[in-house]
């Protein structure tokens, strides 16, 4: 391609009469005219703009240059005819300018519609948002209530030691007790450690670290070695309970259980208390409740027999004072140990243990 003619003089480009001149003016034209079609059409704004600019820039576009180097240097025979065709063709381009300009302004426009334009046909964007998990909702659920008679919340290490586990709570080695609480022990450990086989050890630890009176619920997970089924895994949820003080005594142990059993299953639910065996409590209970689905005439839920099991519970064993420094003599209390997982299946009629702890969404979600 021959040089941009407009930066060089007429002389060098050997235009010297006015003929050549309109002949350079009208080459100009049609180069104009054609990149000015197909910018225009193109409807992008900032290649329009850089368009512009070349032929009308005040510094370097194609006008400036003409009345630089054409104009200016021009003989006087021919600068009238120069002047003259610099300002048709100047007038020309203006015109052409403004009318293209709402017609590139329009392209762009559609142009971005059609880029942008909203199909509500399509789906949304879901957000998908947690929501506590039907254990946490039980747990939740099950301290309120022990919030509200002045309980507080602690928790305890999943790992425990055999003292914490087993000894301080009136468990001795070999005690046939250790047996049905089949441990994980932790290989490799320096010193003896354990999965807590329950929340109990965390009733030393609260009596250790504080002075009496004492009320603590402790929520939690407790590990067990049993063969998985489907109300059986390794591992399932407690919350511990503690009250002990100068004065408490079989009377508040009854009082609370029947509360708690009321708060949780509706005002009609009845409690009933049937020995048991705990070495850390004495004596010891297995709470049962009125069968919250038949109001204890008999059903498949509760076995035909009006009950349902609960928990385990009974007046804190004076041989686990003193462990940690309470005196027998002035303190009683009392002790729980409900196991959440079973009040969560009870509750939302689940059959199958593994259910609540394989993440399958689509059975959480029903429970929002
Ligand atoms: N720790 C007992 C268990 O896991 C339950 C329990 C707790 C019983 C507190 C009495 C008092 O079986």
């Amino acid at each position: 391609m021959a040089a941009d003619p407009t930066t060089q003089t007429l002389a060098e480009l050997g235009a010297d009469s006015p003929e050549k001149v309109a002949e350079l003016f009208g080459e100009l034209r049609r180069m104009f005219d054609h990149q000015a079609n197909l910018h225009s059409s193109r409807g992008d704004p900032e290649e329009w703009r850089v368009f512009v600019l070349a032929w009308t820039g005040r510094k370097s576009g194609v006008l400036t240059r003409i009345s630089e180097n054409w104009l200016r240097p021009a003989p006087k025979e021919i600068k009238p005819v120069v002047g003259q065709s610099l300002n048709g063709l100047k007038a020309q381009i203006d015109a052409m300018l403004t009318g293209l300009a709402a017609l590139v302004r329009d392209a762009s426009e559609s142009a971005a519609a059609v880029r942008e334009r909203i199909d509500l046909s399509l789906p949304g964007v879901e957000r998908a948002i947690g929501t506590r998990h039907l254990i946490q909702q039980t747990f939740d659920e099950l301290i309120e209530i022990f919030l509200s008679i002045g309980f507080r919340v602690v928790e305890g290490p999943e790992i425990e030691t055999p003292y914490y586990n087993f000894e301080a709570l009136n468990i001795p080695e070999h005690h046939p007790a250790r047996d049905n609480m089949d441990t994980f022990y932790i290989e490799g450990a320096r010193t003896e450690h354990l999965l807590r086989t329950h929340t109990s050890p965390m009733q030393i630890r609260s009596m250790e670290k504080q002075k009496p009176p004492v009320r603590i619920v402790v929520p939690g997970k407790v590990y067990r070695r049993d063969n998985p089924d489907a109300t059986h895994g390794y591992m399932f949820h407690q919350i511990e309970g503690l009250a002990v003080d100068t004065d408490l005594t079989f009377c508040d142990f009854k009082g609370t259980v029947e509360y708690f059993v009321r708060e949780f299953l509706g005002p009609k639910a009845r409690t009933r208390l049937r020995p048991s065996y705990f070495p850390f409590t004495e004596p010891s209970a297995e709470v049962d409740a009125s069968c919250h689905v038949c109001g204890g005439s008999g059903c498949r839920i509760c076995k035909f027999s009006g009950w349902i099991e609960l928990f385990g519970a009974g007046m804190v064993n004076p041989a686990v004072y003193g462990f940690v420094n309470y005196d027998p003599e002035k303190l009683s209390g009392f002790a729980f140990g409900i196991g959440v997982d079973r009040f969560a299946m009870m509750k939302y009629g689940i059959t199958e243990l593994p259910l609540l702890f394989q993440n399958d969404v689509r059975f959480l979600r029903q429970f929002p």
